[in-house]
């Protein structure tokens, strides 16, 4: 089966598994539905995004792609120079989800949020406008994408993001020193089983009750999809949603343990 039938077929799927608002019982689940993921207010903050994007989606200039190993989404691993208008297109958020996000931010009103996959700073962009008090720190192993970011964030005028160069494997616990209880940690880089799952256990010592985890791309691969199972099923982890592209955890103690998936 291509790649894309496969796609198909695995949101198909999920759509038969996601349940209806009605069966969502649990009031906090319930306020995600509402207040997060069907909130469809245009907050005037996505047009300093919208803005970037187009401006970026012109510019074919190439920029050298450091490989880390990391398994690219829709361009090839090999491909050392890439225009940044492809990234961009490839490999940032995208709007509904990138918006999606900054609803996120906005309800839960993380105080520390800590990034996995910086890449251009798109979906930093959407945390930073989402939460101007909070301070972000997010990693980058590809040089010139983190340089290109921290460019977008003294365009946008934004302040609070502090950007870690280098890979997560060697960076993460650095990060995890400058931020030692994040409220929020986005995982979006290197979307392969075993990284993922290392990146979690990492990051899982440092959560508090509060803490959320989101996971992107959690039925990209087969690794993917098992990465998030173990994951939702680990014993801290006590709501776990998965809305097709990305997967959230919560961590409250006195939510019960329940797996959601909804349509977004
Ligand atoms: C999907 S992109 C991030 C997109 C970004 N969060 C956004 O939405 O705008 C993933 C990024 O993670 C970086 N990456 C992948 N594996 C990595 C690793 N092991 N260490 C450091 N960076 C890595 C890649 O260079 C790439 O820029």
């Amino acid at each position: 089966m291509s790649r894309q039938v496969e796609a198909m077929v695995g949101y198909l799927k999920h759509t038969v598994r996601a349940q209806s608002k009605y069966k969502i019982h649990s009031p906090f689940v319930f306020g995600f539905y509402q207040d997060v993921l069907k909130d469809e207010h245009i907050y005037i903050q996505y047009r300093v995004v919208n803005r970037l994007r187009k401006e970026l989606e012109t510019v074919s200039r190439f920029i050298k792609r450091k490989d880390m190993g990391a398994r690219c989404k829709d361009y090839p691993c090999d491909q050392r120079f890439v225009r940044v208008k492809d990234i961009i297109h490839h490999s940032s958020v995208n709007r509904k989800n990138g918006e999606f996000l900054f609803r996120l931010i906005r309800h839960y009103k993380p105080s520390s949020i800590l990034e996995l996959g910086t890449s251009l700073g798109i979906s930093t962009i959407y945390f930073a406008l989402a939460a101007p008090d909070s301070r972000i720190v997010t990693i980058e192993g590809c040089i010139d994408s983190a340089n290109l970011a921290r460019e977008n964030f003294d365009k946008t005028g934004l302040k609070n993001i502090h950007v870690i160069t280098g890979n997560f494997e060697d960076k993460l616990a650095l990060a995890l020193n400058e931020m030692p209880s994040p409220d929020l940690v986005f995982f979006d880089g290197n979307h392969k089983k075993e990284p993922t799952l290392a990146y979690f256990e990492k990051c899982l010592q440092h959560i508090h009750p509060d803490t959320i985890f989101v996971f992107d791309d959690i039925h990209w691969s087969a690794g993917m999809e098992d990465a998030w199972n173990i994951i939702r099923k680990h014993p801290l982890v006590k709501v776990s949603i998965d809305i097709y592209h990305m997967g959230i955890v919560f961590f409250k103690e006195e939510l019960s343990k329940e797996d959601f998936t909804i349509r977004f």
